[in-house]
């Protein structure tokens, strides 16, 4: 398929870029570089010796998005551009409003013109909020805590109601957990700039010595150790579920939901473990308060993702770990070596 991926030099979208390729699909990437790097999809086509299209500009301007998708006939769109950084969404609510769903908009009113009808959101499972219950499946209430996740939930909503009144249109929203780790190959990784908000990133800068230690945010939470509990997910198992997506698209139509996790929660502690075993890299840790917004667990049902798309994950921990670690060594300072 023709498949053009919003934010594809980022994160996710890198990864994603490289199992489509994989997989014999062709891409063009639509991306402002305001959170990647041109180097990202540089090393992409290098192991792919695959053709990327790229077209740098902004997902909210219409000029952007029809120079990407004339010519190029998009039959399906990922869609990765937006921000995702909950502390910043809630300083600057509007400026994620604006991007986030501004964005989805924009999107789709230019998939309308251009003849598109084919969609596979970002979404995150940030959008439960609070858990009643775990593990959390796509029926537990949503109720976001934070403007971040309700840019996610807004969007999602906007994608059911243009596919409910579009002939032929179909889409889905994946509910990421907690992606961390990196290609095999080391070429590819996280690259967050200045300090990490997450775990991963930041236990990968102790062990290469740009941080001094680990703050693990709270001991008291009601878990097997008293640490916050996650279901991380190896970001090239989050890849494929999008090549996954994408056939489940084109083979129907209408809108879904659907989580994409593991089914097995870790604890911070155990992540410092596991990534201690993996890299024989000890991590010097101490215990502090809560983070404001955290809650005590957070894991996937994994069902839907197995019986509508047929996807699971198969990378486990020392994989996720032993990963990231190969990347922040081959590539101590991001991409900008
Ligand atoms: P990322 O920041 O690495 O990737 C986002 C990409 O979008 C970057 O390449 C950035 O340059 C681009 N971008 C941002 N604003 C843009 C704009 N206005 N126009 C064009 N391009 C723009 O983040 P990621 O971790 O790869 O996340 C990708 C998507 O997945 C995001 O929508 C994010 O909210 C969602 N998500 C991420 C996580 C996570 O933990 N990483 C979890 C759940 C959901
Ligand atoms: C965070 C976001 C969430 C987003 C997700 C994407 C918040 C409140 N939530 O979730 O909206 O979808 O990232 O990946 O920001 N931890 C430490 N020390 C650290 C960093 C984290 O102890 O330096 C702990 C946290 O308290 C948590 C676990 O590690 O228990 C994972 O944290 P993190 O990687 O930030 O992910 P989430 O909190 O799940």
């Amino acid at each position: 398929m023709r498949v053009l991926v919003t934010g594809g030099a980022g994160y996710i979208g890198s990864h994603t870029v490289l199992a489509l390729l994989r997989a014999g699909h062709e891409v063009h990437v639509l991306d402002d570089f305001s959170n990647a790097s041109p180097e990202a999809l540089a090393r992409v086509g290098a192991m792919t010796n695959g053709r990327i299209g790229l077209t740098r500009g902004d997902v909210r301007k219409d000029s952007a998005l029809d120079a990407a998708m004339e010519g190029f006939g998009p039959e399906a769109v990922i869609h990765f551009a937006g921000k995702k950084a909950v502390g910043e969404s809630e300083s600057a609510p509007l400026l994620y409003y604006d991007i986030n769903v501004g964005g989805t908009v924009a999107l789709l009113a230019a998939m309308d013109r251009h003849g598109c009808g084919g969609i596979v959101f970002s979404s995150s499972a940030t959008v439960y909020g609070s858990p009643d219950y775990l593990p959390l499946d796509e029926d537990h209430p949503t109720r976001p805590a934070n403007p971040y996740g309700r840019t996610k939930l807004m969007s999602e909503g906007i994608i059911a109601d243009w596919a409910g009144a579009t002939d032929g249109a179909s889409a889905i929203s994946l509910r990421y957990f907690n992606p961390v780790g990196a290609d095999v190959s080391a070429r590819i990784g996280e690259d967050p700039i200045g300090v990490p908000d997450n775990l991963m990133p930041f236990i990968a800068q102790v062990a290469i010595g740009r941080r001094k230690e680990l703050a693990i945010f709270g001991a008291d939470w009601p878990t097997r150790d008293g640490t916050g509990e996650r279901d991380y997910i190896h970001v090239s198992d989050l890849a494929e579920a999008h090549v996954a997506a994408l056939a489940h698209v084109a083979g129907r139509t209408g809108y879904d939901v659907c989580n994409v996790g593991t089914g097995t929660g870790s604890t911070v502690l155990e992540m410092v473990a596991a990534f201690e075993a993996a890299t024989g890299v000890a991590i010097p840790y101490r215990l502090t308060d809560r983070r404001p917004g955290d809650v005590k667990s957070y894991v996937a049902s994994v069902d839907k993702a197995r019986d509508l798309l047929g996807w699971e994950s198969r990378r486990d921990l020392p994989d996720m770990c032993g990963s990231t670690w190969a990347w922040q060594q081959a590539n101590p300072n991001g991409f900008r070596d």
